[in-house]
């Protein structure tokens, strides 16, 4: 027959393992039903074509600045000159071709930012207008060094679906002709994984692809 000490400190036990118990299912029941923010991101790769009319009839982009020089010899039509600066409202394709079908637009900026090298300072917002991302931005940045053969630009944010996308973006240009170019775009970027919470909120902006 066991003690009435024995039986106290059994009971001690038995209440502290309850607690220790109830303790582990209130954190497992909080991880559960409250998830961290996630550190998850989700790839997003999109390849799209930019149709730059650069003259004539159509054009959508144009001279906004004159740049204060020096001529910059390095850039051909010759005439261009440090600081010039180029506003673009260009059309967004899903193939190279300008008759195929439209999947958003490009608008933005670039300007010689070099006395001699084929370099421009570019600063675009490609605004989707179909598919999962419609309505949504991803905002680029960078250089481009016409000598390079192709472009490396930062996708340095996104809106939208595409909140906090970052990435970088791969331009290769296709003349077609003196005023017409067509620039493929190729996005290598990813946004924060929603959790749960976040995708209920805005689940009218959010879909897989
Ligand atoms: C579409 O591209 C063709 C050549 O591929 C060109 O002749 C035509 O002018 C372009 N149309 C527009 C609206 O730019």
């Amino acid at each position: 027959m066991a003690s009435p000490v024995a039986n106290t400190t059994s009971s001690k036990r038995r209440r502290l393992l309850l607690l220790a118990a109830a303790v582990a299912l209130t954190i497992l029941a909080l991880t559960i039903l409250v998830p961290p923010v996630s550190a998850q991101r989700r790839p997003v790769r999109l390849r799209v074509y930019v149709q730059e009319v650069l003259g004539g009839p159509g054009q959508t982009e144009k001279l906004l600045v004159r740049g204060p020089g020096p001529e910059n010899p390095s850039l051909w039509p010759p005439h261009n000159y440090f600081g010039d600066t180029v506003v673009m409202d260009d059309l967004v394709t899903e193939g190279p071709a300008n008759d195929s079908a439209p999947v958003g637009r490009v608008y933005g900026i670039y300007m010689t930012a070099s006395m001699s090298r084929p370099v421009y300072t570019v600063s675009f917002t490609l605004l989707l207008s179909t598919g999962p991302y419609k309505g949504s931005t991803l905002v680029m940045a960078g250089i481009d060094d016409d000598s390079m053969p192709a472009r490396e630009h930062a996708v340095v944010g996104g809106t939208g679906a595409l909140r906090g996308a970052q990435g970088y973006v791969l331009g290769v240009v296709m003349p077609v002709s003196s005023q017409y170019v067509v620039m493929e775009l190729d996005v290598h970027a990813s946004v924060p994984e929603p959790t749960n919470k976040a995708k209920a909120a805005a689940s009218h902006l959010i879909m897989d692809l």
